[in-house]
Protein backbone atom coordinates (compact mmCIF):
# COMPACT_ATOMS: atom_id res chain seq x y z
CA UNK A 1 0.00 0.00 0.00
CA UNK A 2 1.55 3.67 -0.85
CA UNK A 3 2.15 5.97 1.42
CA UNK A 4 2.24 9.53 0.82
CA UNK A 5 5.80 10.77 -0.39
CA UNK A 6 6.29 6.73 -1.37
CA UNK A 7 6.38 5.97 -5.40
CA UNK A 8 5.33 8.15 -8.29
CA UNK A 9 4.41 11.61 -7.19
CA UNK A 10 0.98 12.05 -8.19
CA UNK A 11 -0.32 15.60 -8.66
CA UNK A 12 -3.48 16.61 -6.75
CA UNK A 13 -6.62 17.48 -9.28
CA UNK A 14 -9.81 18.52 -8.61
CA UNK A 15 -12.47 18.13 -11.54
CA UNK A 16 -16.32 20.00 -11.07
CA UNK A 17 -18.53 18.06 -13.42
CA UNK A 18 -21.55 20.24 -13.56
CA UNK A 19 -23.68 17.76 -15.01
CA UNK A 20 -27.12 19.43 -17.06
CA UNK A 21 -26.99 22.26 -15.12
CA UNK A 22 -25.81 26.29 -15.79
CA UNK A 23 -27.36 28.10 -19.14
CA UNK A 24 -24.49 29.87 -20.97
CA UNK A 25 -25.04 33.02 -18.83
CA UNK A 26 -24.95 31.39 -15.80
CA UNK A 27 -22.10 28.73 -16.29
CA UNK A 28 -19.98 32.72 -17.68
CA UNK A 29 -20.92 33.85 -14.24
CA UNK A 30 -20.23 30.81 -12.25
CA UNK A 31 -16.89 30.90 -13.90
CA UNK A 32 -16.13 34.49 -13.27
CA UNK A 33 -16.91 34.06 -9.75
CA UNK A 34 -14.56 31.43 -9.54
CA UNK A 35 -11.08 32.35 -11.25
CA UNK A 36 -10.76 35.63 -8.89
CA UNK A 37 -9.94 32.33 -6.21
CA UNK A 38 -8.08 30.44 -8.32
CA UNK A 39 -5.85 32.83 -10.08
CA UNK A 40 -2.89 33.67 -10.86
CA UNK A 41 -2.08 30.11 -9.66
CA UNK A 42 -4.72 27.62 -8.44
CA UNK A 43 -3.48 25.57 -5.26
CA UNK A 44 -3.85 22.02 -7.68
CA UNK A 45 -4.70 21.30 -11.11
CA UNK A 46 -8.03 22.29 -11.93
CA UNK A 47 -10.56 20.80 -14.62
CA UNK A 48 -14.31 22.27 -15.18
CA UNK A 49 -16.79 20.51 -17.02
CA UNK A 50 -19.43 22.44 -17.76
CA UNK A 51 -22.23 21.23 -20.49
CA UNK A 52 -21.58 21.10 -24.18
CA UNK A 53 -23.53 24.26 -24.61
CA UNK A 54 -21.34 26.00 -22.47
CA UNK A 55 -17.58 24.43 -23.75
CA UNK A 56 -16.65 27.33 -25.72
CA UNK A 57 -17.68 30.32 -23.85
CA UNK A 58 -16.16 28.91 -20.44
CA UNK A 59 -13.05 28.07 -22.95
CA UNK A 60 -12.97 32.11 -23.55
CA UNK A 61 -13.07 32.51 -19.91
CA UNK A 62 -10.68 30.02 -19.18
CA UNK A 63 -7.67 30.90 -22.01
CA UNK A 64 -4.73 32.01 -20.57
CA UNK A 65 -5.45 30.13 -16.99
CA UNK A 66 -3.82 27.24 -16.50
CA UNK A 67 -7.39 25.70 -15.45
CA UNK A 68 -8.29 23.07 -17.72
CA UNK A 69 -11.34 22.51 -19.67
CA UNK A 70 -13.09 19.24 -19.55
CA UNK A 71 -16.35 17.63 -21.72
CA UNK A 72 -18.67 15.05 -19.67
CA UNK A 73 -18.65 12.56 -22.17
CA UNK A 74 -17.85 11.64 -26.17
CA UNK A 75 -19.08 9.57 -28.58
CA UNK A 76 -16.46 6.65 -30.06
CA UNK A 77 -16.81 7.52 -33.68
CA UNK A 78 -14.58 10.36 -35.25
CA UNK A 79 -17.47 11.70 -37.06
CA UNK A 80 -20.74 10.95 -39.05
CA UNK A 81 -24.13 10.21 -39.35
CA UNK A 82 -24.38 9.67 -35.31
CA UNK A 83 -27.29 12.61 -34.37
CA UNK A 84 -26.94 14.16 -31.00
CA UNK A 85 -23.30 12.67 -30.55
CA UNK A 86 -20.17 14.65 -30.22
CA UNK A 87 -16.82 13.08 -31.26
CA UNK A 88 -13.53 13.98 -29.40
CA UNK A 89 -11.90 16.29 -32.27
CA UNK A 90 -14.83 18.35 -31.91
CA UNK A 91 -14.50 18.41 -28.09
CA UNK A 92 -10.43 19.74 -28.52
CA UNK A 93 -11.78 22.19 -31.23
CA UNK A 94 -14.39 23.64 -28.14
CA UNK A 95 -10.95 24.04 -26.19
CA UNK A 96 -10.77 20.56 -24.31
CA UNK A 97 -8.66 19.16 -22.97
CA UNK A 98 -9.78 16.32 -20.80
CA UNK A 99 -13.42 14.12 -21.24
CA UNK A 100 -14.69 11.99 -18.49
CA UNK A 101 -15.91 8.68 -19.58
CA UNK A 102 -18.07 5.66 -18.14
CA UNK A 103 -19.83 8.32 -15.20
CA UNK A 104 -22.06 5.75 -13.39
CA UNK A 105 -24.97 8.40 -14.69
CA UNK A 106 -24.65 7.48 -18.31
CA UNK A 107 -24.08 3.83 -17.27
CA UNK A 108 -27.18 3.48 -15.20
CA UNK A 109 -29.69 5.96 -17.00
CA UNK A 110 -28.04 5.89 -20.57
CA UNK A 111 -27.94 2.36 -20.71
CA UNK A 112 -23.61 2.60 -21.45
CA UNK A 113 -21.95 -0.70 -20.90
CA UNK A 114 -18.10 -1.37 -20.17
CA UNK A 115 -17.98 -1.69 -23.82
CA UNK A 116 -18.94 1.43 -24.67
CA UNK A 117 -16.92 2.94 -22.06
CA UNK A 118 -13.90 1.50 -23.40
CA UNK A 119 -14.58 2.46 -26.91
CA UNK A 120 -14.94 6.21 -25.66
CA UNK A 121 -11.88 6.34 -23.24
CA UNK A 122 -9.77 4.82 -26.93
CA UNK A 123 -11.39 7.42 -28.98
CA UNK A 124 -10.93 10.90 -26.29
CA UNK A 125 -7.44 9.49 -25.99
CA UNK A 126 -6.70 8.87 -29.82
CA UNK A 127 -8.25 12.93 -30.59
CA UNK A 128 -5.13 13.87 -27.90
CA UNK A 129 -8.01 14.62 -24.87
CA UNK A 130 -6.85 13.35 -21.37
CA UNK A 131 -9.65 10.97 -19.76
CA UNK A 132 -11.36 10.41 -16.45
CA UNK A 133 -12.77 6.86 -16.29
CA UNK A 134 -15.25 6.33 -13.98
CA UNK A 135 -16.36 3.01 -11.68
CA UNK A 136 -17.79 2.41 -8.56
CA UNK A 137 -20.39 -0.13 -7.55
CA UNK A 138 -24.40 0.42 -6.60
CA UNK A 139 -25.31 -0.15 -2.81
CA UNK A 140 -27.17 -3.73 -3.59
CA UNK A 141 -23.01 -4.83 -4.70
CA UNK A 142 -21.25 -3.33 -2.30
CA UNK A 143 -23.70 -5.15 0.23
CA UNK A 144 -23.35 -8.29 -1.23
CA UNK A 145 -19.11 -8.02 -1.27
CA UNK A 146 -19.12 -7.56 -4.85
CA UNK A 147 -17.33 -4.30 -4.91
CA UNK A 148 -13.73 -5.58 -5.88
CA UNK A 149 -15.76 -7.31 -8.57
CA UNK A 150 -17.32 -4.22 -9.90
CA UNK A 151 -14.38 -1.94 -10.12
CA UNK A 152 -12.10 -4.53 -11.13
CA UNK A 153 -14.43 -5.53 -14.34
CA UNK A 154 -14.96 -1.83 -14.93
CA UNK A 155 -11.16 -0.94 -15.00
CA UNK A 156 -10.16 -4.48 -16.59
CA UNK A 157 -12.59 -2.77 -19.84
CA UNK A 158 -11.79 0.94 -19.70
CA UNK A 159 -8.25 0.89 -18.46
CA UNK A 160 -6.18 -2.35 -18.43
CA UNK A 161 -6.38 -2.83 -22.18
CA UNK A 162 -4.94 0.72 -22.65
CA UNK A 163 -1.28 1.10 -24.06
CA UNK A 164 0.88 1.79 -21.45
CA UNK A 165 1.73 5.29 -22.99
CA UNK A 166 -1.95 6.19 -22.40
CA UNK A 167 -1.12 6.10 -18.88
CA UNK A 168 0.06 9.78 -18.40
CA UNK A 169 -3.47 11.33 -20.04
CA UNK A 170 -5.43 8.88 -18.02
CA UNK A 171 -7.59 9.18 -14.85
CA UNK A 172 -9.36 6.77 -12.59
CA UNK A 173 -12.18 8.42 -10.56
CA UNK A 174 -13.87 5.92 -8.02
CA UNK A 175 -16.98 6.83 -7.51
CA UNK A 176 -19.57 4.72 -5.26
CA UNK A 177 -22.73 4.83 -7.05
CA UNK A 178 -24.81 5.55 -3.48
CA UNK A 179 -22.42 8.16 -2.82
CA UNK A 180 -23.40 10.16 -5.73
CA UNK A 181 -25.96 13.16 -5.26
CA UNK A 182 -27.25 11.50 -2.03
CA UNK A 183 -25.63 13.34 0.82
CA UNK A 184 -23.61 10.12 1.65
CA UNK A 185 -20.35 10.50 1.19
CA UNK A 186 -18.00 7.46 1.57
CA UNK A 187 -15.82 7.41 4.69
CA UNK A 188 -11.89 8.56 4.01
CA UNK A 189 -11.27 4.32 5.19
CA UNK A 190 -13.61 3.17 2.52
CA UNK A 191 -12.75 5.40 -0.47
CA UNK A 192 -9.08 4.73 0.77
CA UNK A 193 -9.91 0.98 1.00
CA UNK A 194 -10.83 0.84 -2.85
CA UNK A 195 -8.31 3.11 -3.97
CA UNK A 196 -5.81 0.98 -2.68
CA UNK A 197 -6.78 -2.14 -4.48
CA UNK A 198 -7.32 0.18 -7.59
CA UNK A 199 -3.93 1.02 -7.38
CA UNK A 200 -3.04 -2.25 -6.90
CA UNK A 201 -4.41 -3.44 -9.97
CA UNK A 202 -3.18 -0.64 -11.98
CA UNK A 203 0.65 -1.77 -10.70
CA UNK A 204 0.34 -5.16 -10.97
CA UNK A 205 -1.04 -4.37 -15.06
CA UNK A 206 1.55 -1.85 -15.90
CA UNK A 207 4.31 -1.33 -12.99
CA UNK A 208 5.76 1.27 -11.85
CA UNK A 209 3.82 4.28 -14.48
CA UNK A 210 0.09 2.29 -13.41
CA UNK A 211 1.35 3.49 -9.69
CA UNK A 212 1.33 6.89 -11.01
CA UNK A 213 -2.58 7.14 -12.49
CA UNK A 214 -4.45 9.32 -10.18
CA UNK A 215 -7.36 8.40 -8.50
CA UNK A 216 -9.72 10.54 -7.81
CA UNK A 217 -12.87 10.08 -5.34
CA UNK A 218 -16.17 11.57 -6.49
CA UNK A 219 -19.35 11.32 -4.58
CA UNK A 220 -21.17 14.10 -2.67
CA UNK A 221 -17.74 15.75 -1.81
CA UNK A 222 -18.01 19.26 0.04
CA UNK A 223 -15.91 21.84 1.39
CA UNK A 224 -16.65 20.28 4.87
CA UNK A 225 -15.56 16.30 3.91
CA UNK A 226 -12.96 17.30 0.85
CA UNK A 227 -9.86 17.57 3.56
CA UNK A 228 -10.65 14.23 5.68
CA UNK A 229 -10.77 12.68 2.35
CA UNK A 230 -8.02 14.31 0.36
CA UNK A 231 -5.79 13.33 3.45
CA UNK A 232 -5.65 9.55 2.57
CA UNK A 233 -2.78 8.37 1.21
CA UNK A 234 -4.40 7.30 -2.26
CA UNK A 235 -6.72 9.88 -2.55
CA UNK A 236 -5.26 11.93 -5.15
CA UNK A 237 -7.77 14.39 -5.88
CA UNK A 238 -11.88 14.82 -6.12
CA UNK A 239 -14.33 14.54 -8.88
CA UNK A 240 -17.43 16.52 -7.85
CA UNK A 241 -20.53 17.62 -8.72
CA UNK A 242 -23.11 18.97 -6.72
CA UNK A 243 -20.53 21.24 -5.13
CA UNK A 244 -18.81 22.38 -8.02
CA UNK A 245 -21.84 24.72 -8.82
CA UNK A 246 -21.09 27.08 -6.45
CA UNK A 247 -18.09 29.25 -6.52
CA UNK A 248 -17.48 29.54 -2.74
CA UNK A 249 -17.20 25.82 -2.29
CA UNK A 250 -15.62 24.68 -4.71
CA UNK A 251 -13.04 27.06 -4.02
CA UNK A 252 -12.50 25.56 -1.34
CA UNK A 253 -12.30 21.76 -2.07
CA UNK A 254 -9.41 22.75 -4.75
CA UNK A 255 -7.51 24.27 -1.52
CA UNK A 256 -8.46 21.03 0.47
CA UNK A 257 -6.75 19.29 -2.54
CA UNK A 258 -3.79 21.82 -2.43
CA UNK A 259 -2.83 21.18 0.84
CA UNK A 260 -2.48 17.65 0.06
CA UNK A 261 0.13 18.83 -3.12
CA UNK A 262 2.02 20.43 -0.35
CA UNK A 263 2.67 17.65 1.98
P1 LIG B 1 -21.90 14.67 -6.46
O1 LIG B 1 -21.57 14.07 -7.90
O2 LIG B 1 -20.66 15.37 -5.99
O3 LIG B 1 -23.06 15.60 -6.67
O4 LIG B 1 -22.25 13.51 -5.58
C1 LIG B 1 -20.32 13.51 -8.17
C2 LIG B 1 -20.30 13.01 -9.58
O5 LIG B 1 -21.34 12.48 -10.02
O6 LIG B 1 -19.30 13.13 -10.33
Amino acid sequence: MSAPGSGPRRAPLVVGNWKMNKTNPEAVALVRELLPALLPTPPCEVVLCPPITALTEVSLLLAGTPVRLGAQNLHWEAGGAFTGEVSGAMLRSAGCAFAIVGHSERRHLFGETDETVARKAGAALAAGLAVVVCVGETLAERESGATEAVVDRQLRAAVLELPGDALARTVVAYEPVWAIGTGRTATPAQAQAVHAHLRGRLAERFGAPGSGVRILYGGSVTAENAGSLLAEADVDGALVGGASLAAAGFAAIVRAAGVRGAR
